[in-house]
């Protein structure tokens, strides 16, 4: 098929949930992709923040093929042993106690939000509601995005489901607000991605965590794209040294194969009983021993301090860039946004043509989440593509 075949047979049979770059990638190796005609990119999106050691890795390859030719699924009628080593890879590096498979972060959220709801039923306690923040994002499942404080993505999907109320992300006061003795939890990124990369204050994050306390209700980080190593810790919550009751995560912990996780301490764990929760695929063979090798490989000191100088030396390469447009550069490790005084989505199809990969996150803001792996001759790379882009881009200059 050629490049044209590809997208009008896909127009054609896709259905039409996504606005789509006219771009065909057929081959992936570390920080590059090619497309269908040979071209080659840098790859600073990873299939947003999900190819964190790059693509075709090769011990993340020859896992998957050992695992391949030995079990691919069984389902959770029994006992599978790389999902038995992934949950205790997980529990250990963050002192938690019990973790539940799932195949995407949407799902991940759903089960966070279903564990803190059961949790307070069998306690006869008629704690059911979450906050959530607005600018958040945890998902495209009812729940999930009845949790996302965004309208756009509520609009025509009413009646949503109850029990759903937001705050204003870093104003503690705003929760005050809302809190009710009908609240079960507050539900949080650390750092919002969709939402624009913002990362949250540590005084806000340590107030929720007390807040929580006082009131004996749960803490949920949603670190599905900000968690596994993201930020240069193997989750953000652990720099900021605020332990929730459960958090989540996914994108990155398979590398590229579909898995996500809900995390709990044994106390939230405790809500759920068999037949409360449950996933055919959640956790199978095959998506659980290429996350674990994943994790043996992301929780090594000497991988996090490379991810930690990384997101170093470009946020300090994207701050030199001098143009007028540019409003702030922010985030942490290599979760990096930079925001401009107009919509950026010109700016990323001028990269894309130049053989640069990068994606929004919100209209003003273009996001770096590239592969962990990156070395600074790639990390320059990109930044002068985006300086070139830059100068060939006219929106907001008059
Ligand atoms: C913070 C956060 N939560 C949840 C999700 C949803 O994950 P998924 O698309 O795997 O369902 C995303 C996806 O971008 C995310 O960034």
């Amino acid at each position: 098929m050629t490049e044209k075949d590809v997208i009008s047979r896909g127009q054609q049979y896709i259905m039409n949930t996504y606005g789509r770059f006219p771009l065909v990638p057929v081959k992936g190796k570390g920080s590059y992709i090619w497309d269908i005609n040979g071209k080659q990119y840098l790859d600073f999106v990873g299939g947003i923040a999900v190819c964190i050691l790059g693509h075709s890795n090769n011990e993340l390859n020859q896992v998957l093929k050992e695992q391949a030719q030995t079990l691919w699924h069984v389902s959770n009628l029994y006992w599978i042993e790389p999902q038995v080593a992934a949950a205790e890879k997980l529990a250990t590096a963050t002192g938690m106690d019990k973790v539940f498979f799932c195949n995407s972060g949407a799902e991940a959220n759903e089960a966070a939000i279903k564990l803190a709801r059961k949790y307070f039923y069998r306690q006869n306690e008629n704690k059911y509601e979450i906050i959530t923040f607005k600018k958040s994002f945890h998902g495209r499942t009812m729940a999930a995005v009845t949790a996302t404080g965004q309208d756009k993505y509520h609009e025509g999907f009413a009646p949503l489901p109850g029990g759903f109320s937001y705050a204003e992300f870093n104003n503690l006061d705003s929760v005050k607000e809302v809190i009710n003795e009908n609240t079960c939890a507050i539900m949080v990124e650390p750092i919002q991605g969709e939402g624009g990369i913002q990362p949250a204050d540590p005084v806000f994050l340590n107030g929720l965590r007390k807040l929580c306390d006082q009131e004996g209700i749960f803490l949920i980080f949603d670190e599905v794209q900000c968690g596994m190593g993201r930020t240069g810790q193997l989750f953000a919550w652990q720099d900021y040294v605020v332990k929730p009751d459960i958090f989540t995560t996914a994108k990155g912990l398979g590398g590229g194969i579909p898995i996500g996780a809900m995390i709990a301490t044994e106390k939230a764990a405790s809500g759920f009983a068999p037949g409360d929760h449950a996933s055919t695929f959640g956790g199978n063979p095959l998506a659980t021993a290429v996350a674990s090798k994943v994790l043996d490989i992301v929780s090594d000191n000497t991988f996090l301090d490379n991810v930690k100088a990384m997101g170093e030396y470009l946020y300090q390469a994207l701050k030199k860039i001098g143009d007028r447009r540019i409003v702030d550069v922010r985030g942490k490790g290599l979760m990096l946004g930079m925001e401009f005084n107009t919509p950026v989505k010109e700016l990323i199809e001028i990269c894309i043509q130049k053989g640069l990969l990068l994606v929004g996150a919100g209209t003003n803001v273009v996001r770096f989440v590239p592969p962990l792996t990156i070395n600074e001759t790639e990390v320059n790379q990109a930044v002068n593509i985006l300086k070139e882009a830059l100068r060939e881009w006219k929106n907001g200059l008059s």
